[in-house]
């Protein structure tokens, strides 16, 4: 496999849905089909803690390749979201849709990680005695005893996807540092190269500039920025410089259901964002 082989940039490549046929005798969701340019969406989501609702009717669309931001005050549901989509969380009420096909309520945690929803939280799950090259090559989905017994040509390729994903995560000079020795912002790029291995449609992504220093910030955007297309992300910020830099659409979440939606300076001009959210 080589670069050309990698997920297409946008939904028109019969290559996107590749991962989910595969497994389709074992999750039985159908193909991803996009044949809509939508990749995710999710329609009336309540979900209810001790009856406080941290979604109220939320309802949501992400285009295929999009790269979405979602902003609001603490609060306002946006991990809980992000655990709807995962299947931590199970709505009270509501649908998630993968694609025009793919039910997500109906899977597993597991099963929805499979069929290509990546997802980064705040503290990387990162391996720390191993290498950032070993911990590229545990990620990878593929069967690496098959790869090796009888695939033995194909060892090379894996290798050229751990290549490119190390210059992509700008972890390339560091590939033989132990994972434990790197900085905190190169450790959050260190598990984004691990989902990516993992070959997702989707990436949501919380929080993922907390901590980080501004060039640390700056570098991150750059990573989504090409990330983008080819992907499809959902990052959860409270950075607006970050999500300027950014410059996709942006969602308010408030009180659990979406308050605005638009461009940056579109929601930032919004009266009852500022109230809620910007003018704190
Ligand atoms: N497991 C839970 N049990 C009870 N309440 C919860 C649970 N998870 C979240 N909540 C509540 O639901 C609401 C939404 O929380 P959530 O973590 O989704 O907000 P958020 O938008 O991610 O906020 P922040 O910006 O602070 O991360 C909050 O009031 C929170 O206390
Ligand atoms: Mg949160």
């Amino acid at each position: 496999m080589n670069a050309a082989d990698l997920p297409a940039t946008n939904g028109d490549n019969p290559d996107w849905d590749s991962g989910t046929a595969e497994l389709g005798h074992i999750l039985m969701p159908g193909q991803l089909d996009l044949s809509h340019k939508v990749i995710l969406y999710l329609e009336d989501i309540t979900v209810s803690f001790d009856g406080f609702r941290a979604l109220n009717k939320l309802s949501l669309t992400i285009d295929a390749g999009e790269l979405r931001c979602i902003i609001g005050p603490n609060g306002a549901g946006k991990t809980t979201m992000m655990d709807v989509i995962t299947g931590k969380t199970r709505p009270d009420e509501g649908t998630v849709f993968f694609g025009q096909t793919i039910d997500l309520t109906r899977l597993s945690e597991p099963e929805i990680a499979h069929i290509g929803v990546g997802r980064k939280f705040q503290k990387p799950t990162i391996f720390e005695n191993h290498t950032v090259f070993e911990n590229l090559e545990l990620a990878m989905k593929t069967d690496k005893r098959v790869w090796r017994s009888l695939f033995a040509t194909l060892d090379s390729a894996a290798g050229d996807r751990i290549a490119e994903t190390l210059q992509l995560i700008r972890l390339a000079a560091d590939a033989d540092r132990l994972a434990g020795l790197l900085s905190h912002g190169q450790k959050q790029w260190l598990e984004i190269g691990m989902l990516l291995m993992q070959e997702p449609k989707l990436l949501l992504l919380d929080e993922p500039v907390a901590g980080m220093t501004d060039e640390e910030t700056e570098r991150t955007g750059e990573l989504f920025l090409s990330l983008a297309g080819r992907h499809s992300l959902v990052v959860v910020e409270h950075d607006m410089a970050f999500v300027k830099q950014l410059g996709g659409r942006v969602t308010v979440l408030h009180e659990g259901s979406v308050l605005a939606e638009g461009s940056l300076e579109e929601v930032q001009a919004d009266q009852r964002v500022i109230e809620v959210y910007l003018g704190r």
